[in-house]
């Protein structure tokens, strides 16, 4: 700062402190006090033209308290490295080698049993190509050693990453079990999995990540696949192992899958998950918890190459073992809710909370200044002596969409400020279920006395055309009142 700067500075602050001393100025009115956690909010409502006054902010008595929430951190996948998927030509594998291309992997190396004899691979590989992708597809049975040991050995770039998905369906009930059945589901994860982990040591392979794609019936089984369910547990037991070593480690355990994947190519499969009240996960949805599970390859807070002392664990949590779909999409008192975890003690908090969920929205609970909004509507239009005036206001719509996305967002839990809420996205990919259609449908025809049903709700799109929707009953309604 100049000099001649710091002169004028310090001549206008003694102008000021003279004025304030004069009292012929005040401290500018009126004046909002904010807690700091309100920051964002408050530095939003600054840009406001509407604004006037000053925004004070009270700093919170210890720095603890301060809520903290981390960025996402970005995943990239390496260029000049090579990653190794295991039953990687199968639906899942394909997808999520082109979300790994998407995000920067340039190589790949599959090992399945046809990877080289089967045609069916061949668009597949110039879908790769067309990404700008090399690629080594290499026959291996990964339940033999030699086999991997063998398909190691041909690889031609330093290998970053494995992904281990190789999977084997042989369903049949527990009692009638063969122990051939019992193998052939449980070797590819099992044995697979422990050849994969042995040869990649003895080639003294260093890994950025081991990701396993387990399922959720590893923790709570499904009937008919004891044999698959088994392998499963081993998958997520085996990130322990892997830990305890010093590795780096993590398992996925999914749920159903809908657009990719084995299950999505046996319809009677995907139907019967579906009317059971599983929920239906998307290609989206496995992709962004695999990013998670990518860098979640060791405990919290152990880097790697650090964790190789065993220690006694006090209570079993582990960020390296993620799990999706394990939710219901009907009530758990509904006699045709058959989700895995229906009877499971283990899912008892999310029974607890469902059943909360269910009791507020049954009893007509309203958020902190909602509802207000909504009856205030309801007064108006009954007052008024021509209700479709104050239905073609935009102001109408405004609310009715506001009010209705706050409802949806409630619903699942997330937060209702305006600024989050995405109006124009599909009412699908925001995870509204069928469950939440019923709760939004209820609370729609209590608050507004008009009726959506629930496949309207979901072929309505977005929130946006939602809101539209509601209104155009409403209009109908009201004409309807006036006409007699
Ligand atoms: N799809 C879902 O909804 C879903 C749900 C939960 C969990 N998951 C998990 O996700 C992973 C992938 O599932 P997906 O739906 O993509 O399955 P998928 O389409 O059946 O693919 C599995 C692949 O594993 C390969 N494989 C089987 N045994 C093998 C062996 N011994 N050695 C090498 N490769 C072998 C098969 O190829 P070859 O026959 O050529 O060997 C096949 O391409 C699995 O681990 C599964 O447990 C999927």
């Amino acid at each position: 700062m100049s000099i001649q700067t710091q002169l004028t500075g310090f001549r206008l602050l003694q102008e000021i402190v003279s004025l304030v001393q004069q009292k012929r100025i005040d401290p500018i009115r009126p004046t909002r006090v904010l807690d700091l956690e309100e920051l964002d909010a408050a530095l939003r409502s600054t840009n406001k033209q509407d604004l006037i006054g000053k925004l004070l902010l009270r700093l919170p008595a210890g720095r603890n308290s301060l809520p903290i929430q981390p960025v996402p951190p970005n995943l990239e996948f390496r260029s000049d490295a090579t990653y190794l998927i295991a039953g990687g030509l199968g639906g899942l594998g394909r997808a999520t080698s082109n979300c790994m291309a998407e995000h920067g992997a340039r190589h790949f190396v599959y090992l399945s049993r046809s990877a080289e004899s089967s045609p069916m691979h061949e668009s597949f590989f110039r879908e790769l190509e067309a990404q700008d992708c090399s690629f080594q597809a290499i026959s291996c049975d990964i339940t033999s050693y030699e086999s991997v040991s063998n398909a190691l050995r041909q690889v031609t770039l330093p290998i970053a990453g494995v992904l281990q998905m190789a999977m084997v369906i042989q369903d049949r009930p527990f009692l009638s079990m063969s122990h051939e059945d019992w193998t052939t589901a449980i070797k590819p994860k099992v044995d697979g999995t422990w050849n994969l982990h042995s040869a990649l040591q003895d080639a003294k392979i260093d890994l950025d990540f081991f990701v396993m794609f387990g399922s959720s019936s590893g923790a709570f089984g499904i009937p008919g696949q004891g044999n698959y369910a088994a392998g499963n547990s081993f998958q997520d037991a085996f990130v322990q192992y892997r830990h305890s070593l010093g590795l780096p480690a993590s398992v996925l355990d999914i749920g159903v899958v809908s657009e990719v994947g084995y299950v999505s190519e046996n319809k009677d499969m995907l139907d019967y998950f579906r009317t059971a009240g599983f929920p239906i996960l998307t290609e989206g949805q496995v992709f962004e918890t695999l990013h998670l599970s990518i860098l979640q390859q060791y405990p919290a807070g152990e880097e790697k190459k650090t964790a190789a002392t065993p220690k006694v664990d006090p209570g079993f949590t582990s960020r390296s073992q993620l799990t999706l779909g394990v939710r219901a999409t009907k009530p758990m008192a509904d006699a045709t809710n058959r989700v895995l975890f229906k009877r499971d003690r283990k899912a008892d908090i999310y029974r607890n909370i469902q059943a909360a969920r269910m009791n507020s929205s049954m009893a007509g609970a309203t958020r902190t200044g909602s509802g207000d909004e909504v009856a205030a509507l309801m007064a108006s239009l009954r007052d008024a002596a021509d209700a479709e005036s104050v239905l073609i206001r935009p102001e109408t719509l405004k609310l009715l969409r506001r009010e209705i996305g706050a409802f949806i967002y409630e619903s699942m839990l997330q937060s209702i400020d305006e600024e989050e809420m995405e109006f124009g996205r599909s009412l699908m990919s925001l995870g509204v279920d069928s469950l939440v259609t019923i709760e939004v449908r209820s609370w729609i025809r209590r608050k507004l006395d008009v009726e959506v049903s629930t496949l309207e709700m979901l072929n309505g799109g977005t929130i946006e055309n939602l809101g539209e929707l509601v209104l155009e009953r409403m209009k109908g309604r009201y004409a309807e009142k006036a006409s007699g």
